[in-house]
């Protein structure tokens, strides 16, 4: 049985992911603002150390997983904005720099960052947000998306959905991560009926907008079978995932970007690319040559 942190742990999907785990007998150190097991606040830097540092000694400094649900979704005001910065984006890389040598001292653990299918479904995100975000500076993320008025918090969470997936796609592929025997990937959901959502359909604006989206599907997704992509993603079936961003969403992202990838690599730089690769020693290379 492993032992798994989970952020976003008292609702919706973290809650439901958290519970699946303990049923199948897992031990999980929930982490949230309010009934967790390590409560803290996601969306200051102090309360992202202490919340690390807790997850560290509770574990015994040996995480089998993570998973990072935390995160809060556009909303009025200008705090908001920064909010979403924090917790959507460094509330998920500043636990997992902590939290990386847990992991590999774990030997095949698995890690589950939820992204959202609203990176690849909003459209005109400031690609200057996004490299604010990815450069840890929320103010000037924040600065980035004020034109967008109302819209604003809208831009800034799709933003910080982008960065996250980036950040686990660039590191994903790394020495550090894959060849510490860690899998790193995103679960994109589209719109699920949690907590959440609930507080964007409370909004009259919002709900328009929310109701409107195309789901090719119909309805709204369920946090339970959300949790069981995440369990799915942590279990031993995914020690060949990496880097990859799953979209559960009803199909919106294939409606709208069907022919947008796969695509082919471009040519520029490939050999580069070929060059620079350096197959490292996974635990696992290593046992199985061994
Ligand atoms: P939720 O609102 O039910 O749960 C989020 C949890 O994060 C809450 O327990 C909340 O207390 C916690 N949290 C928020 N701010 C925090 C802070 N400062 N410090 C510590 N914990 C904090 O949300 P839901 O829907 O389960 O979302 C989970 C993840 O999925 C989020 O990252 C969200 O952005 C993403 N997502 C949700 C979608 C949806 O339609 N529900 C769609 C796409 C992505």
């Amino acid at each position: 049985m492993g032992v798994y942190a989970i952020t976003g742990s008292a609702s919706g999907m973290g809650r439901a992911t958290a519970d699946a785990l303990r049923t199948a007998g897992h031990t999980v150190i929930g982490v949230d603002l309010d009934d967790a097991d390590v409560v803290a606040d996601l969306s200051t830097a102090a309360g992202r150390r202490a919340a690390a540092d807790a997850v560290l000694a509770q574990s015994g400094g040996r995480l089998d997983g993570a998973v990072l649900a935390a995160g809060i979704g556009p909303g009025p005001g200008p705090e908001q904005l920064s909010r979403i910065a924090q917790v959507n984006v460094f509330g998920v890389v500043d636990l997992l720099e902590v939290w990386r040598p847990a992991l590999a001292a774990g030997g095949h653990a698995k890690v589950v960052v939820f992204g959202s299918n609203s990176a690849s479904t909003t459209p005109l995100v400031p690609a200057r947000a996004v490299r604010a975000l990815l450069a840890s500076d929320a103010d000037r993320a924040v600065r980035s998306v004020r034109v967008f008025g109302r819209n604003a918090s809208v831009m800034l969470y799709a933003a910080s959905k982008i960065a996250v997936s980036r950040w686990v796609r660039r590191h994903a592929v790394t020495g550090e991560w894959a060849g510490a025997g860690i899998r790193i990937n995103v679960l994109a959901p589209g719109a699920i009926m949690t907590p959440l959502l609930e507080e964007q359909l409370s909004s009259p604006d919002r709900a328009k907008y929310v109701r409107s989206f195309p789901v090719p599907t119909g309805g709204f997704g369920d946090a339970g079978q959300l949790a069981a992509w995440a369990v799915f993603m942590l279990s031993d079936a995914a020690e060949f995932l990496c880097g990859s961003v799953l979209f559960v969403d009803g199909g919106t992202d294939a409606y709208f970007r069907a022919d947008d990838w796969p695509r082919p690599v471009p040519l520029s730089g490939l050999v580069g690319y070929f060059r620079r690769f350096r197959p490292w020693s996974s635990p696992r290379s290593a046992a199985a040559s061994g």
